[in-house]
């Protein structure tokens, strides 16, 4: 008798649950045709024209193989010019190390960074993944409950708490701002209070800040301002509207740059050279002026959503300061969002994520919505939202 085989017990991450409400929407858009996806986390339009033409040429006289597994030197150039432009902080292309999308940045971090059984920090609701990523291998994730007295982002008092919980700092703290599912941007003066406990304490601040360049007004601080000690997560996939590429990097201290290197090495030799090639146009003025163009319009969707969800009644509203989401209160119609964004999707034919997938303990009662494509299809998506939930 063979012996059978089982999936390892660390694969038994939490699914997203959005993947049930996609799967409904594809159906239905099969009946009825009629669907107006807002779940998706991404911009509703192509790479910019100069990464287009670059990503042609690179095609034409590239040999692209292999390429340095930290990435190609001009692409590391470019990223380290924009983070001189964009914070103001002294970075060299040896600082920056590319990465397959800020994902795979994510677990060659986790990697290099800690062991199994070490505890990290991050708010709660937070991006899914990294609590996934992090359990899958073998650390400990620590959740903070942060909602609207601080702008549900994480602070040094919330530390400290954790700290005489555990008895012990923890190894490390993600922060994300602009925040998926929320759009929070963290106050500058409270990044740089996290920077500085986090080097006193011996704790790996982890800033994520792949929403960068998607805000409305509320300045966007870079944790490297502050420490050089954190780690720096970047993206072409949001601002850049460039989610498919898979191309991301990371700014790290000299300790960890040999270990990831030899982690991307051996887990996926390189990021894809000809993203990597194409990506260094992102980086233009030309490509810039595009981009801004994208922002501006994410902002006019803002607003109209804002001022529509206000007249639907909606209470709570996480302040989308940046990055394309609304994350709202719907304990009005429901507490198991995953049941009540079927719902609306049968009633509307409009998909929405719902809130368990950032956080599983009060996401029942919340629901994420994302304002990154067309403003007259979210105009329609509100009406017929509105058809069904008005007070
Ligand atoms: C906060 C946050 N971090 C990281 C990622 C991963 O992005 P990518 O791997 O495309 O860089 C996402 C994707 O939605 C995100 O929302």
């Amino acid at each position: 008798m063979p012996v059978a085989r089982e999936p390892s017990r660390r694969s038994a991450v939490e699914p997203f649950h959005v993947m049930s409400v996609l799967a409904a929407a594809a159906r239905r858009q099969e009946t009825h045709g009629d669907v107006i996806s807002l779940c998706a986390g991404q911009p509703s339009t192509p790479a910019p024209g100069p990464v287009l033409a670059a990503a042609r040429h690179a095609l034409d006289t590239e040999i692209l193989g292999y390429t340095e597994a930290m990435g190609i030197r001009p692409l590391r150039e470019a990223i380290a010019g924009y983070h001189r432009r964009r914070d103001g902080v002294d970075v060299t292309a040896d600082d920056v190390v590319v990465t397959t999308g800020s994902s795979g940045g994510f677990t060659v971090l986790f990697l290099a960074a800690f062991d199994p059984g070490d505890t990290v920090v991050m708010a709660r609701p937070g991006y899914p993944a990294y609590r996934n990523t992090l359990q899958a291998l073998g650390c400990r994730v620590h959740e903070i409950v942060c909602g609207h007295e601080t702008r549900y982002q994480p602070t040094v008092a919330q530390l400290e708490a954790v700290t005489a919980e555990l008895g012990h700092a923890p190894a490390g703290l993600i922060v994300a701002s602009p925040a998926n599912p929320t759009g929070t941007i963290i106050d500058a003066g409270e990044l740089e209070a996290l920077a500085r406990w986090c080097e006193a304490h011996g704790t790996l601040l982890i800033s994520d800040e792949i929403y960068h360049g998607v805000a409305y007004g509320r300045e966007c601080a870079s944790a490297w301002q502050t420490s050089r000690e954190a780690v720096v997560m970047g993206s072409v996939s949001k601002y850049f509207s460039m989610t498919g590429w898979r191309i991301g990097w990371m700014l790290l201290p000299q300790y960890l740059r040999d270990p990831v290197d030899r982690l991307i090495g051996n887990l996926t030799i390189c990021p894809p050279a000809d993203a990597q090639f194409a990506a260094v146009a992102a980086f233009t003025e030309a490509a810039a002026a595009e981009l801004d163009g994208h922002v501006q319009r994410y902002a006019r969707n803002r607003d109209l959503v804002l001022r529509r969800l206000g007249e639907l009644g909606v209470g709570e509203i996480a302040p989308p300061d940046g990055a394309f989401y609304a994350y709202f209160d719907v304990s009005r119609w429901t507490d198991d969002s995953v049941a009540w964004c079927a719902e609306v999707l049968e009633r509307t034919g409009v998909a929405l994520t719902p809130g368990v997938d950032f956080d599983t303990v009060d996401g029942g009662h919340t629901v994420r919505l994302s304002f990154a494509g067309g403003t007259e299809e979210i105009a329609e998506a509100m009406d017929r939202l509105e058809a069904v939930l008005a007070p």
